[in-house]
């Protein structure tokens, strides 16, 4: 069996940005054009969205995006992405090898360098070819690729996955790369969620460390471990049987089949079995909570993050045991933890444990703890 360690750590957020109020703007100006036509046809009204709620509720107060054009448009709320050729590199595969070449040049290794792919992101563009290959191939990465996906949960999915087959000697050096748009599948005309999401890509270096070697600055990948439990509760219905389903088979209807939760059972649920998961899996290692110099949560809201951390501590944790980048960045799906970690580490000392911890749909959790080298 091999140590392992995260060698690099690459993270691309998108230059443009959407703040709460402008948001709330281009929303309640679409409430009030569809409220007139509702008014005629009889339907129930629509309320409107509120900044000081998005704040309360989840602490987002901005979030980044791949493609500003359209979102705010109250006639569109869809980014306007062009579809690309199959001879061109897809959006998707551009966006996780851009973050791909950050975690190589963080871990001072070259394409040659790497022997698999994979793809771990919670909405794929396509279901094949692969992004994987795709971003393989673009980068000229000899070996294999391939694409998994778990909500939210999809890096640490892609962690746990990478770390086993390095230590156990299956593969050398894998990419892990979560490039997510969120903003292509969310639908900005639901008020319970058009404020949540925001676009970045993020990629890890995961490689076995020589006999006798030492990194100094790394992460040694301790363990990993992951968790499911089956729940509609945050769930999307896009998929190929969508067609099959219509009458009227000309194109396919989003409306209804884009990302939805029921936000407040995601919260209570979710919070009950993400402390549950980190006090059993540190318990596994000997460890308590209190042992944890860092934790480098999901980002889905700041209050769920304080909650899971209070029950799993006894008492309030701060932002310097639990940074969050919700704030400015909006839930990023499974990039979110991984950025956590990016913007938070190089503080510790050698010798600190930190554990990285994401959760969503599925229900799915992942983690893995972490030691300085
Ligand atoms: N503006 C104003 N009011 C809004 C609103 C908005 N944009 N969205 C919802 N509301 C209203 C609701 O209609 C409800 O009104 P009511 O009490 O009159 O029925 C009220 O606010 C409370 O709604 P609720 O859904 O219970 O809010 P909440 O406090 O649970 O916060 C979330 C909503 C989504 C922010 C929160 O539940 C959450 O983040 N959950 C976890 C999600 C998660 O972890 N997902 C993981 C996926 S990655």
């Amino acid at each position: 069996m091999h140590r392992v360690i995260i060698s690099g750590v690459g993270v691309v957020i998108p230059e443009a940005s959407i703040t709460n109020e402008e948001l709330v703007d281009s929303f309640n100006i679409w409430v009030d054009a569809e409220n007139a036509r509702r008014e005629i046809t009889g339907e129930e009204k629509l309320a409107k969205s509120d900044t000081d709620f998005i704040v309360y509720a989840s602490g987002v107060k901005k979030r980044h995006v791949l493609v500003l054009d359209g979102i705010l448009d109250p006639e569109r709320m869809t980014p306007r992405i062009p579809p690309r050729g199959d001879d061109e590199l897809s959006v998707m595969a551009e966006f996780g090898v851009a973050s791909a070449r950050r975690a190589l040049d963080d871990a001072g290794l070259g394409p040659e360098d790497i022997d698999l792919v994979i793809c771990a992101a919670s909405h794929h563009q396509r279901p094949y070819p692969a992004i994987g290959i795709e971003i393989q191939n673009a980068l000229g990465i000899k070996g294999a690729a391939f694409d998994m996906g778990l909500g939210c949960s999809s890096a640490a999915a892609g962690l746990h996955v990478a770390s086993n087959l390095v230590r156990a000697g299956g593969q050398k050096r894998v990419l892990v790369v979560t490039p997510e748009i969120i903003t292509g599948h969310l639908n900005f005309r639901d008020r319970q969620t058009h404020f949540i999401f925001g676009d970045a890509s993020t990629a890890m270096v995961v490689e076995a460390l020589e006999e006798g070697e030492t990194r100094p600055g790394k992460f040694e990948v301790l363990d990993t471990r992951g968790w499911t439990q089956f729940s509609s509760n945050i769930r999307t219905n896009l998929g190929f049987l969508l067609r099959a389903g219509q009458e009227d088979t000309s194109a396919i209807d989003m409306r209804g089949n884009m990302i939805k939760q029921v936000g407040n059972k995601v919260f209570k649920e979710v919070t009950v079995a993400g402390h549950r998961f980190i006090v059993d899996f540190l318990a596994e290692h000997g460890l308590t909570p209190h042992g944890i110099r860092r934790f480098w949560l999901h980002q889905a809201n700041a209050r769920m993050n304080a909650m899971i951390l209070k029950l799993s501590f006894g008492h309030d944790v701060g932002h310097d045991r639990a940074p969050m980048v919700l704030e400015r960045l909006g839930n990023t799906a499974a990039a979110g933890a991984i950025i956590a970690f990016k913007e938070n580490h190089e503080d510790m000392k050698a010798g600190d444990y930190g554990l990285l911890c994401a959760f969503g749909a599925g229900y799915s959790i992942g983690g893995a703890l972490l030691r300085k080298l």
